[in-house]
């Protein structure tokens, strides 16, 4: 289904892989604060050319834009929401392997900052959802009750050394927290703030054809 539909409880595209090689493999794609499933179609065929693409619209709106959970102040999370619409996001993305037909074993998020940090989430609260995350600007997003196994993720974490809204060292932090449950980190830090470059963008394609299985 290449339309926007409202199935499954989420505003969201699917757009089937074209590649027969790489459609083992769909990426979930999660947009920054005043995005939509939209945003980053064209970012996900460009860095996973071929592979399916899951886009859903994060459901909550902030002065009408859209984000993957509420917050109380620009870094500060409201973790009860954050919690629900985690859970919620990982029920989305079994029940969309489902409809779509896709293999739920093998799905790689690749989340832009609100994203990035519901795709952190994700790992931290419901191991095994992912078996890869690219997070393009993240921070933690909540300090889990128990320490999940994540052995097998494999998460490349690109932040802007100068970023003021998702701080370097709070992305360390978050780096550190990954690698202790498990996952096999690699953290880029970039000479730039909150903006992506293409500099970056070439090494997570580079990262993604190295850790694909
Ligand atoms: C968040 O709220 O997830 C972060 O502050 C990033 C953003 O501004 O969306």
């Amino acid at each position: 289904m290449n339309a926007t539909n409202n199935d499954l409880g989420f505003i969201h595209r699917f757009i089937p892989a074209t590649d027969v090689a790489a459609a083992a493999d769909t990426v979930l794609l999660l947009h920054g604060t005043g995005g939509n499933e939209n945003d980053l179609l064209e970012l996900g065929t460009s860095l996973a050319p071929g592979a399916n693409l899951l886009s859903p619209r994060g459901k909550i709106l902030e002065n009408g834009m859209p984000r993957f959970f509420r917050r109380l102040a620009e870094g500060v999370f409201d973790e009860e929401d954050l919690i629900h619409r985690t859970h919620e996001l990982a029920d989305f993305i079994t029940a969309a392997a489902k409809h779509h037909g896709f293999d739920a074993k093998r799905v790689t998020a690749l989340g832009y900052s609100n994203g990035g940090n519901i795709a952190a989430s994700l790992m931290l609260l419901r191991p095994g959802v992912l078996q890869r995350a690219v997070l393009l600007r993240a921070m933690v997003p909540l300090i889990p009750d128990q320490t999940p196994d994540l052995t097998g993720t494999d998460v490349f974490l690109a932040s802007g050394i100068a970023d003021p809204i998702l701080p370097l060292e709070n992305a360390r932090r978050l780096a550190a927290m990954l690698r202790d449950a498990g996952a096999e980190v690699k953290h880029l830090e970039i000479p730039t703030g909150h903006q992506l470059t293409s500099a970056e963008l070439d090494a997570t394609r580079n990262w993604l054809e190295q850790t694909s299985s």
